[in-house]
């Protein structure tokens, strides 16, 4: 049976993109990973995903006159592709209300911090400095606000005395390679259903929808 083909969308170094990649290699994952695009030419991720032979495609945003024929590239991308999900994975650029509703239901996005707190940049900056105790990473539904959307899966780590932004990013960071498979696979599988402005999650048996980290001993 083929499976669902998945596109992971990357302007970065894409770590998270890896952990989807990892997670898809594995016998019995939902999906495949069927392209990485990113917006960035120079993207580091590019790069790792042509090293696991995971065809890549750059679309160059500084390219594209406005942000509506930038969406409408990118969706022919997908189309062509036969792509039925999307992940977004540090995808660092804001998409228009026309192609979120296209993509609706059928695009997620990870955040690094506890949705509905620290939408935006900067998050572990911002988090220190307002002495949150308690941070983490959020998956959710993408909608057409930035940062807002139904929430599928969190992970919060505690916020340590003597956290730097950098500290604290990594303790988050190795909560999102943990959560982002987890959901993914719960969406594929249909066991993540949108419910009006929040996530169903049916017959949850295997990863907690939330993960607590207890602080470092
Ligand atoms: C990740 O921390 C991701 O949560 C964040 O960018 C980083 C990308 O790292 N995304 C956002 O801030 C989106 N609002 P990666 O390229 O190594 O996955």
């Amino acid at each position: 049976m083929t499976k669902p083909r998945v596109a992971v969308l990357i302007s970065g170094r894409g770590s998270n993109m890896m952990s989807l990649i990892e997670a898809a290699a594995a016998p019995g994952f939902p999906v495949e990973i069927a392209v990485v695009i990113s917006n960035r030419p120079d993207a580091h991720g590019l790069a790792r995903a042509q090293a696991c032979n995971i065809p890549t495609r750059s679309l160059d945003h500084k390219a594209f006159p406005d942000r509506a024929a930038f969406d409408a590239a990118l969706d022919a991308v997908l189309e062509e592709e036969q792509v039925t999900l999307v992940c977004l994975a540090g995808f660092m650029r804001l998409l228009t209300s026309g192609f979120t509703q296209k993509w609706a239901g059928r695009m997620i996005n990870i955040h690094p911090a506890l949705l509905p707190s620290f939408k935006g940049l900067h998050t572990h900056e911002r988090a220190l400095a307002e002495g949150v105790k308690i941070h983490g990473a959020t998956v959710h539904f993408v909608t057409a606000e930035m940062d807002v959307g139904p929430i599928i899966m969190q992970a919060a780590v505690p916020v340590l005395e003597a956290d730097t932004p950098d500290t604290l990013a990594a303790r988050v960071l190795a909560q999102e390679h943990v959560i982002y498979p987890a959901a993914l696979r719960l969406v594929a599988e249909g066991r993540a259903r949108l419910d009006g402005a929040r996530v169903a999650i049916d017959e949850f048996e295997i990863t907690p929808p939330a993960l607590v980290v207890p602080p470092a001993p």
